[in-house]
């Protein structure tokens, strides 16, 4: 008989005999001392309209199986309880934890190549429903990701609210996306000044002779003289590279176009890599 040979089956099928066999043991112990018992010892003085107790300790076995629930309760609540251990939760962590880390060494070493294909993967199922097929943007909905998201506005709205304000939405003061220059501090110019730069650095750091000059003094100690990041401190204004695009995907933006989720633990290292290797393709 196959089903007999599994050790849980066998298990199961032990454990229902003894169940039976107490019951029946129990029930026929019972029925007899009510058939026959006679109860003796000395009676408690209250009584209940001629009804009392006697004054017995309690049982040992039932003493012993009470405190011995409590133990098991607290060991259970504490450490038994198999989340990591054998129960579908744990089961499944395992198998995921697992599955990860054969991802994880099997692109241990992926080409440019694997990694686009892969990008473009999880591109096209996590990020198209927003940023569209061909990474150019739903109207109105999210960024157009074939170009760095610089324009003279959005960079206007985050000299005059700075980085963890924008707009009527409060940002928790850190710097929303985690660079270690922290948050960007809002008015460093206003007026005439804030466009020329703002329209300086949306030509791509070309033309406007004033803008560039005051993007040396007012921006380029954070955002680095050719604005490209000074090696991660402050955002990369020039293009994207991968430390942005990490950045936002751990932390999520929220800037003048809407709110970009944060995907934090819901990709791999290497798919984030692929991700930001294809997105930096489109630019290319
Ligand atoms: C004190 C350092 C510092 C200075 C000075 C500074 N920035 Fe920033 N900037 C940052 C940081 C850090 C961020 C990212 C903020 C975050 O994580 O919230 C940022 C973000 C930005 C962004 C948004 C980037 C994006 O992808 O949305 C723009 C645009 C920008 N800065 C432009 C400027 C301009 C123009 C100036 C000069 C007027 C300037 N910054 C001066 C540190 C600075
Ligand atoms: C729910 C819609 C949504 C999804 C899904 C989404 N994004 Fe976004 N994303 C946005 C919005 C909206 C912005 C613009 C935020 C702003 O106003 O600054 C944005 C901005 C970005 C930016 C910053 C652009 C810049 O130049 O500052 C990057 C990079 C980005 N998204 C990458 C991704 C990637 C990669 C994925 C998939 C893993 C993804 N997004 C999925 C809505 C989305």
């Amino acid at each position: 008989m196959n089903w007999l040979s599994d050790n849980v089956n066998q298990l199961a099928l032990l454990g229902a005999a003894a169940i039976l066999i107490l019951t029946i043991g129990v029930t026929w112990k019972y029925f007899k001392q009510i058939k026959e018992g006679k109860s003796e010892g000395e009676l408690k003085e209250e009584n209940w309209d001629g009804i009392g107790e006697y004054k017995n300790n309690s049982p040992v076995g039932w003493s012993l199986a009470f405190i011995g629930t409590m133990i098991w309760g607290i060991w259970y609540w504490f450490f038994g309880y198999p989340l990591d251990a054998y129960s579908q939760i744990g089961e499944y962590n395992e198998e995921v934890k697992a599955y990860q880390a054969r991802f994880e060494s099997k692109w241990a070493n992926p080409t440019k190549e694997d990694l686009l294909g892969m990008g473009e993967g999880v591109y096209l199922v996590q990020c198209s429903p927003c940023h569209g097929i061909d990474g150019t943007g739903i109207e109105g909905k999210a960024q157009d990701l074939t170009k760095r998201f610089i324009n003279k506005e959005q960079v206007l709205s985050v000299i005059e609210h700075g980085s963890a304000a924008l707009g009527d939405k409060v940002m928790d003061g850190q710097g929303q996306l985690g660079y270690p220059m922290g948050e960007m501090p809002p008015g460093l110019l206003s007026g005439a000044d804030a466009v020329a730069v703002a329209e300086y650095v949306a030509n791509g750091f070309k033309g406007n002779d004033k803008g560039a000059e005051l993007y040396q003094s007012a921006c380029a100690s954070c955002h680095g003289p050719d604005g490209t990041g000074m090696d991660g401190m402050a955002p990369n204004l020039k293009e994207y590279d991968d430390k942005l695009i990490a950045a936002v995907l751990e932390h999520g933006k929220v800037g003048i176009i809407g709110t970009m989720p944060s995907f934090k633990g819901r990709l791999t290292k290497v798919q984030e890599k692929a991700v930001a290797t294809y997105i930096r393709s489109l630019s290319e």
